[in-house]
C-alpha cells in the first residue's frame, strides 16, 4: 500500500482501503448523508407518503443498485478516477469522466455549506439560542437571506463555519484514502448510526409519535399516476446512493484486485435506504409530536422540506420538547457527521481526477482543489443569497445535470462500446453475488428508457415554468448556467493534454476474453 505523502496519485501500486468493511463503511458514509437526513422524509411525504414506497423501490432495483454496481465494475476493473478510468475504455469518454466530477464538485460547493449551518447550530443547541421565532431566526438573525441577486455581503456566522469545514476536509483528503478518509468513516458511521437510532427511540417516546408515522405511511395511490412523483424517486436514488457522479467509480479504484464489490454494494445500498426509512420515522415521529403540542394536525405543518425542516421545524419542536438541548446537540451533531462523511467522497474523486491527469502529488491536488472549493463556497454561499443559489443550484444539478449523466453513461457504455457483456463478466469474476444478464438489460434499456422521460419531463417545466419564481435571469445564471458550466468545462478540460502518466498500456484485471472484441 503506497503511503499518502506527495507522491503522484498513482494507478500502479495505487494505495488500497485497508479491508472489505474499510471500503463499505467508506461507501455508506458516501451514500448516508444530507440526502438522507433533509432530503429524503419531505420528498417521501410531498411524493404520496406511503406510497412512494413503490416508485423508490422501483427506482432502487431498476436503476439505484443496477448503476450502482456499474460504477463499482468501471472503477474496480480500469482502477483509476472516473476521467481515466473512462479513458481506458475509449479516449473521447474521458469527457464523461469530467462531467461527472464536475457535477459533484457542484454539489460538494453548496453541500459544505449546509454543513457549516450545521455546524452553527450543533452550537445553538446547547442554549437553543434560536428563541421561538425559529423561522425569523434562520433567515432573517443567521442567514440575512436578501432578494435573488448576486449579493457580496459575506456573513461571517456562516463564512467562519465554511472555512472549518474545508479545512477539515482537506485534512481527511490530504492524509490519503486509508489513513484518511477510511479514518473517518471507521469512527463516524458507526457512531452516527447509534446517535440516529437514539433521537429515533427518543422521538418515538414523545406523545403524537403515532400520529405523525400514520401521516407518514398513509399511501396517496393517486400520487402514482404522477409522473413527478417517479422522477422525486429516481433523483433520490442517485443522489443518495452517490451514483453517476463518478465519485463511486473513484471509490471503487481503491479496492484491491481480489474485491467482492457486487455483495459490498448490496450491502451499501441496503445500509443506505434503512437509514433513510429510519429517517423518515425519526422526522415524522417527530413532525407528530409537534402537531401534538399545537392541537393541529401533521398535515397542517408546514415547512416539512429540505433545508426549513432541519433549520426551522426541527428547532420549534426542539424548543417544546423536554430533554430538547441534548436531542438539539445529537441531532446536529449527526448531520454534520453524515455530511462530512459524503462530503469528503467528493472531494476525494475530485482530487485523484484531477492529480491523475496533470500528473500532481497527492497533497498537491488536494490542497488544490480544496481551496478553490473553499473560495467558491464561500463567495457564492455565506452571503446573503445563498440560501435562493443554493436551491437553484441544487434543482439544476439533481434533476437535470445527474439525469443526463446516468443517461449518456449507460447509453455510451452498453450500446456505443458496447462493454456491458465484459463489465458482468469482471463483477462476476471478483464477486460472489453474481449478475445475471438480466443486470444489461436493466443499465441498458429499462434505466435510460426511465431516465429520458424523465428528463424530458423535466426539461419541460423548467423552461415552461421557470423555477420557484425566480427571475428569469437569475435561473439562467445559477441553474441553466450551472448545467452548461459543466458541460463547457468537461469539454475543457477533455482537450487539454493528458499530463500524468495515463499509461496507454494499462492492463486491465484479470484478462478476460471480451475486452478484445
Ligand atoms: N449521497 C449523499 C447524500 O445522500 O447526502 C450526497 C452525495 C454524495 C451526492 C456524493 C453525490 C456524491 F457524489
Amino acid at each position: 500500500m503506497a503511503t499518502p505523502s506527495n507522491a503522484p496519485v498513482a494507478t500502479e501500486n495505487r494505495e488500497t482501503w485497508t479491508s472489505n468493511t474499510g471500503f463499505i463503511l467508506a461507501a455508506v458514509g458516501s451514500a448516508v448523508g444530507l440526502g438522507n437526513i433533509w432530503r429524503f422524509p419531505g420528498v417521501a411525504y410531498e411524493s404520496g407518503g406511503g406510497a412512494f414506497m413503490i416508485p423508490y423501490l422501483c427506482a432502487l432495483l431498476t436503476a439505484g443498485i443496477p448503476i450502482l454496481f456499474l460504477d463499482y465494475a468501471i472503477g474496480h476493473r480500469y482502477r483509476a478516477a472516473a476521467p481515466l478510468a473512462y479513458r481506458r475504455i475509449r479516449k473521447p469518454a474521458e469527457a464523461l469522466g469530467w462531467f461527472q466530477i464536475l457535477l459533484s464538485f457542484v454539489i460538494a460547493v453548496y453541500y459544505a455549506a449546509v454543513i457549516a449551518w450545521a455546524m452553527s447550530y450543533f452550537v445553538f443547541a446547547f442554549d437553543l439560542s434560536w428563541g421561538q421565532d425559529t423561522l425569523a431566526f434562520f433567515v432573517g438573525d443567521y442567514l440575512q437571506v436578501g432578494d435573488p441577486e448576486i449579493s457580496t455581503t459575506i456573513v461571517p456566522g456562516i463564512a467562519i463555519p465554511l472555512v472549518i469545514t474545508w479545512v477539515a476536509v482537506l485534512i481527511a483528503i490530504a492524509l490519503g484514502v486509508a489513513k484518511g478518509v477510511e479514518k473517518v468513516n471507521v469512527l463516524f458511521i458507526p457512531l452516527l448510526f447509534v446517535a440516529f437510532i437514539g433521537l429515533v427511540i427518543r422521538a418515538l417516546t414523545l406523545p403524537g409519535a403515532l400520529d405523525g408515522l400514520t401521516e407518514f405511511f398513509t399511501p396517496d395511490w393517486a400520487a402514482l399516476g404522477d409522473l413527478d412523483v417517479w422522477i422525486a424517486a429516481y433523483s433520490q436514488i442517485f443522489f443518495s446512493l452517490s451514483i453517476a457522479f463518478g465519485i463511486m467509480v473513484t471509490y471503487a479504484s481503491f479496492q484491491r484486485r481480489k474485491a467482492n464489490m457486487t455483495s459490498s454494494g448490496l450491502v451499501v445500498a441496503f445500509a443506505n435506504s434503512s437509514f433513510e426509512l429510519l429517517a423518515g420515522i425519526g422526522v415524522f415521529a417527530t413532525l407528530g409530536f409537534m402537531a401534538h403540542q399545537q392541537s393541529t394536525q401533521v398535515s397542517e405543518l408546514e415547512g416539512l422540506t429540505g433545508p426549513i425542516l432541519s433549520f426551522v421545524t426541527f428547532p420549534a419542536v426542539i424548543n417544546e420538547m423536554p430533554g430538547g438541548t441534548i436531542f438539539g446537540v445529537v441531532f446536529f451533531a449527526s448531520l454534520i457527521m453524515a455530511g462530512f462523511t459524503s462530503i469528503i467522497s467528493i472531494l476525494l474523486g475530485v482530487a485523484a481526477s484531477v492529480g491523475e491527469k496533470f500528473g500532481l502529488g497527492w497533497r498537491t491536488s488536494a490542497v488544490s482543489v480544496s481551496a478553490v472549493c473553499a473560495v467558491l463556497s464561500i463567495g457564492l454561499f455565506s452571503t446573503t443569497s445563498g440560501l435562493i443559489a443554493l436551491d437553484t443550484v441544487d434543482q439544476f444539478a439533481n434533476n437535470v445535470g445527474i439525469v443526463l449523466s446516468a443517461i449518456v453513461m449507460t447509453v455510451l457504455l452498453v450500446w456505443v462500446y458496447r462493454r456491458g457483456e465484459l463489465l458482468r463478466q469482471h463483477l462476476n469474476a471478483v464477486s460472489t453475488f453474481k449478475v445475471g444478464k438480466w443486470w444489461i438489460v436493466l443499465i441498458g434499456f429499462v434505466g435510460p428508457v426511465f431516465l429520458v422521460i424523465m428528463l424530458v419531463q423535466k426539461l419541460v417545466s423548467l423552461v415552461s415554468e421557470g423555477y420557484e419564481g425566480y427571475p428569469g435571469w437569475y435561473v439562467g445564471l445559477f441553474g441553466w448556467g450551472t448545467v452548461v458550466f459543466v458541460i463547457v468545462m468537461a469539454a475543457i478540460l477533455t482537450a487539454i493534454p493528458w499530463k500524468g502518466r495515463d499509461q496507454a498500456d494499462f492492463r486491465p484485471w484479470p484478462e478476460l476474453e471480451e475486452e478484445h472484441r
